[in-house]
């Protein structure tokens, strides 16, 4: 328990399931969701936006301290707002996501925008989505969850999703981008990713949806005490 509020860390690479995963989750145990890859992204976004470079630790750690960012559901979905504008469709390129992982390795980023994550714990309880959430934002989270998927499943889902869109997609070129965002998130020196020593770690390349989040519930409740 994370100040007597239950806090279900998930984390995992991109395009694992952990976004499904945490709106199920989040539906049945009426708990909202935290989802920390949007801060990083959205940084990125607003970075490249003022012409800031994603290097450059000392503007993006006070570009992160004074982001005026707030999330906001919009019919069913969770819509992020920058400074009063719906940014969504922005941040969710693959190439807002590289440019997130590039301002994600830098420490003094992290640590700007550690407290304003722990805010999210609030009563009942909190989903927490991401790549760091049991073991650095809420390393006493109530129960902790490693989804992972072969590079090349995570490939063939997002190139699914984006045809589904009617979008045109390379799956060579997603491939080599999970793969190289991947290489960035789990080499960093501060908060890479990887799984907390207590987590539960579900590989999810041939599982369904619903295996996925029964085995998760069974985890979760033994952790609840249910
Ligand atoms: O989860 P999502 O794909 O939106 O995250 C985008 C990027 O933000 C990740 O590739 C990772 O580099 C970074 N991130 C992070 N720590 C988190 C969440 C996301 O470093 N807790």
């Amino acid at each position: 328990m994370q100040n007597n509020v239950a806090v279900i860390a998930v984390d995992g690479p991109g395009g694992a399931g952990k976004g499904e995963l945490c709106l199920r989750l989040s539906k049945k145990y009426g708990f909202a969701i935290l989802d920390s890859g949007a801060i990083y992204r959205v940084l990125a976004y607003a970075a490249l936006k003022k012409g800031i470079a994603l290097d450059a630790e000392k503007e993006l750690s006070s570009l992160a301290a004074n982001l005026n960012l707030s999330f906001k559901e919009v019919n069913n979905a969770v819509a992020v707002i920058l400074d009063g504008e719906d940014v969504s469709s922005f941040i969710r390129t693959e190439e807002t996501g590289g440019a997130a992982s590039k301002v994600a390795v830098l420490p003094e980023v992290r640590a700007a925008l550690l407290q304003r994550q722990r805010d999210f714990a609030v009563a009942p309880g909190l989903i927490a989505d991401g790549r760091d959430m049991g073991t650095v934002v809420f390393p006493d989270a109530t129960a902790k969850i490693f989804l992972d998927a072969s590079a090349e499943e995570r490939a063939r889902r997002r190139v699914s999703q984006l045809e589904s869109r009617g979008v045109k997609a390379d799956y060579d070129k997603i491939l080599k981008e999970i793969a190289d965002r991947d290489f960035r998130d789990r080499n960093r020196a501060t908060a890479p990713l990887k799984p907390a020593d207590d987590a539960l770690v579900l590989d999810s390349t041939t599982l369904s949806i619903q295996e996925v989040v029964d085995t998760a519930v069974k985890f979760i409740e033994s952790k609840l005490g249910r």
